[in-house]
């Protein structure tokens, strides 16, 4: 094992606690043998055997009797190197590294596929929820025609308890922090950028799709105030961080943005830092799978049972045949064109801040009309102290660019006192 932080530890307690009944399921020991990590006499939670710990890597990759290495010590260039050694000797590999993955995942993919060695990572897409294997096994029978998925936990608790306990951004993060469920540079939560990482992974899977994350539009959450919470929930919304993939006209529709869903809609009710990822397939229609998407033993639960695939192979002999992890071989996944932001039809929901003045609102309408962006309801409220009116509305389905052209033109609105909002709506 490479990395022994929360889910390590995690694991270690897993298999300790469940000793008896995986050698039974296996026919076989799951022995962890030596855990690389930065300082070996740093005190940690779980009890471990001093003697396995180590501080230097080529213990694990020099050593020709371990057979499987589990990496868990995230980055990206670091660990894409160890893998690629651990491959070149015949190991096989676990990993929980999104990154790793959405990133380097082409190379280190197709040298596992040469050397027959299996590279699994079903804990690196919404941690304890085994949607990787759902879809690379049980559903390839159908075909994935959209997928909305709630895959980062950070943004999900912040918005959640934003909505229910009033916090403000700040504090309802360090909550997030505290529970072991960011990332150690919690940018990636926020900016959305480890939600398209998971998106891409998901992509490649359920579309079979050649999918890189610098190809997917991203946006984060921390564009969501309170006060759009509050409106949204008005107008029967709630505020969500999705990351989408949709089959639209032969072209994909992939994105990472928050987005208003009605409060009645399946992924309203996923809150705190629970993941869900919402499928339909063509025959199958839709299907749900939520859960715990971090922390130390639902992601640990994900690492074992690729631990056991692995192992299971290795016992009967057939661990030079491993299942290729997007379910075919690297080459059978296609370039599919990208549907271009602006070609996005949706309803959009547009929040701006403007002086109370006759006129402006006649304004805001005109510049929506002018670009054929159509209102399907409008709310404003006024502070007279101030002299300052909030105008909410909902759009019917409008193209983004067409949207965004009147946004841009009512951002330079000399009645306008603070950036408008713009958010997405799917329903
Ligand atoms: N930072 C991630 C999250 C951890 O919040 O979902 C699991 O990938």
């Amino acid at each position: 094992m490479i990395g022994f932080g929360v889910v390590g530890q995690g694991l270690m307690r897993l298999l300790s606690e469940r000793g008896e009944e995986m050698e039974a399921r296996l026919g076989g020991k799951l022995e962890i043998v030596k855990i690389a990590v930065r300082d070996t006499s740093r005190k940690r939670e779980a009890s471990v055997d001093p003697g396995i710990l180590t501080d230097s890597i080529d213990e694990i990759l020099d050593d020709p009797s371990i057979q499987i290495v589990v990496e868990l010590a995230g980055g990206v260039d670091e660990p894409a190197a160890w893998m690629r050694r651990a491959l070149e000797s015949g190991k096989h590999i676990v990993t929980a590294n999104k990154a790793v993955i959405a990133e380097k995942g082409e190379e280190l993919i197709a040298l596992a596929e040469e050397k027959h060695r299996f590279l699994l990572f079903e804990a690196a897409v919404a941690g304890g929820i085994p949607i990787l294997r759902v879809l690379r096994e049980a559903l390839t029978g159908d075909r994935i025609v959209r997928l909305h998925g709630i895959v980062n936990g950070t943004s999900n608790y912040i918005l959640s308890r934003m909505a229910s306990a009033n916090l403000a951004f700040e504090p309802a993060l360090r909550e997030a922090q505290l529970k072991g469920f960011a990332e150690a540079d919690p940018s990636l939560d926020i900016n959305g950028g480890d939600a398209c990482h998971k998106l891409a992974i998901l992509a490649r899977l359920a579309f079979l799709a050649d999918i890189e994350p610098s190809a997917i539009p991203t946006q984060g959450i921390d564009i969501v105030s309170a006060r759009d919470m509050e409106f949204a929930l008005d107008f029967g919304y709630v505020i969500k961080p999705l990351a989408i993939g949709a089959r639209l006209n032969g072209a994909l529709d992939l994105r990472v943005h928050p987005a208003l869903v009605p409060v009645d809609s399946h992924l309203a009710h996923i809150h705190g830092a629970t993941n869900a990822i919402y499928l339909e397939g063509e025959h199958l229609g839709p299907v749900m799978f939520s859960g715990e998407g971090a922390g130390a033993y639902p992601t640990a639960v994900s690492v074992a049972g690729d631990l056991f695939e692995v192992a299971r192979a290795i016992l009967s002999g057939s661990d030079d045949r491993a299942t290729p992890p997007y379910g075919v071989p690297l080459r059978a996944l296609k370039k599919l064109p990208q549907l271009p932001a602006e070609e996005l039809k949706t309803p959009f929901y547009l929040r701006l801040t403007v002086e109370d003045d006759a006129g402006v609102l006649a304004d805001v309408a005109s510049a929506l009309a002018r670009h054929r962006v159509s209102i399907e309801t409008i709310l404003q409220t006024v502070d007279d102290e101030e002299g300052i009116a909030t105008i909410v509305l909902l759009t019917h389905e409008a193209f983004e660019h067409a949207v965004g052209a009147a946004v841009s033109e009512l951002s330079r609105h000399s009645a306008l006192r603070e950036q408008p909002v713009l958010l997405r709506i799917v329903r």
